[in-house]
């Protein structure tokens, strides 16, 4: 199924996606109604508060939700016309990391000590190959593998190829995750939160990198950040999320520049300036809705300085505003008051 809003040119197609989780305290309504799509070489932010469901995103995309507790209510994740979903498991574990690669927050959760650098990325080396049918001797994969660490600008590439995580900084085990992501020659790169743990400095510089590195490669890229600065250094176009739901979404430029939800409005007067700390969002009270009682109409109307009686009754959805833009509010040209 394609939603009216995809094309038969998008790499990756998310129609409708709604995911819950069982708790012990009842049903988490996590994902509700997700649609976004990614063409080829496009970089798409993904940007919201902690908690509103950016990371179930991106693990629903790879099969990574915990089967025992998340539930695909509806939708389809469709990745060049086929719904993952609905593949076999040895089909996903194709598409993993060969077809749609991925780096996560912490590098240590995903490095194991006890492995090198260099390890990783030649797993990621073969891995493609196998699926590609190449027989390139080893050395050639080693090779392979230290040039792409010099291209992320580690000085001493050989060194690190034989470095154990350890003996890592965290800037230098953010730039392994990247390369290992990197070298299985994706056609999709999702990067949930890459620089988070990182210093502002170093944060700079490895997104220079980044961005550099996907656009020579022309992969496409969803970049999922809670700072809209990360997002807006590496991405054309953003997608707001608020408490599982897209609210906004349009080119970096539309987006930033005129805003058309409250929500989106008040992250873009939070973004810190260098040098000074992340503001609270303005006018914006309160936290994200709790996700197992979610209110009857619009789930930012307890934060939203402009909710009128219709907010509070109707869940208002994702509509086309002109020029590609789409926003999820009954009253979007309040957010320009
Ligand atoms: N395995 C799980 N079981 C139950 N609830 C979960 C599970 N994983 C995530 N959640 C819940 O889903 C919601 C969304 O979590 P998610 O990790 O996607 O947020 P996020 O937007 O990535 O936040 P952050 O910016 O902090 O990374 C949260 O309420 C979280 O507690
Ligand atoms: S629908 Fe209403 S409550 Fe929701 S963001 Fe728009 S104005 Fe605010
Ligand atoms: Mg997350």
């Amino acid at each position: 199924m394609t939603g009216p809003m995809h094309q038969s040119s998008d790499l990756l197609a998310v129609d409708g996606l709604s995911v819950d989780f069982r708790t012990f305290d009842g049903t988490l309504n996590v994902l509700d109604g997700i649609n976004l799509s990614i063409g080829a070489g496009e970089t798409v932010g993904i940007v919201g508060e902690s908690g509103c469901g950016k990371s179930v995103l991106a693990k629903s995309i790879l099969g990574l939700l915990p089967p025992r507790t998340a539930h695909y209510r509806a939708g389809a994740i469709n990745w060049q016309g086929e719904n993952l979903l609905k593949v076999k498991r040895g089909r996903l574990r194709q598409v993993r990391g060969a077809e749609i690669g991925m780096v996560f927050q912490d590098p240590m959760t995903f490095l194991d000590p006890l492995y090198t650098a260099g390890s990783y990325l030649l797993e990621a080396i073969n891995h493609r190959d196998q699926i590609d049918g190449r027989t390139s001797v080893r050395h050639d994969r080693r090779k392979e593998a230290i040039d792409l660490l010099g291209r992320l600008q580690l000085a001493d590439p050989e060194r690190t190829f034989d470095s154990y995580p350890g003996q890592l900084s965290g800037g230098m085990r953010q730039r392994v995750l990247i390369a290992a992501a990197i070298a299985g020659n994706p056609k999709l790169l999702i990067a949930d939160e890459p620089t988070t743990a990182l210093d502002v400095t170093v944060q700079a510089q490895i997104l220079h990198i980044f961005a550099n590195l996907v656009k020579s490669a022309g992969m496409s890229v969803m970049l999922i950040s809670h700072d809209l600065g990360v997002i807006a250094s590496v991405c054309q176009r953003i997608l707001v999320m608020y408490a599982g739901t897209i609210v906004e979404s349009g080119s970096k430029r539309d987006v930033l520049s005129a805003p058309a939800h409250p929500y989106t409005k008040g992250l873009i007067e939070a973004v810190p300036r260098l040098g000074y700390p992340q503001k609270p969002i303005k006018g914006m009270s309160g936290q994200i809705p709790n996700l197992l009682d979610l209110p009857k109409g619009c789930r930012f109307a307890a934060r939203c300085p402009h909710a009128a009686a219709q907010c509070h009754n109707e869940q208002p959805r994702l509509r086309p505003i002109g020029d590609g833009r789409q926003v999820a509010c009954f009253f979007p040209e309040h957010a320009d008051g």
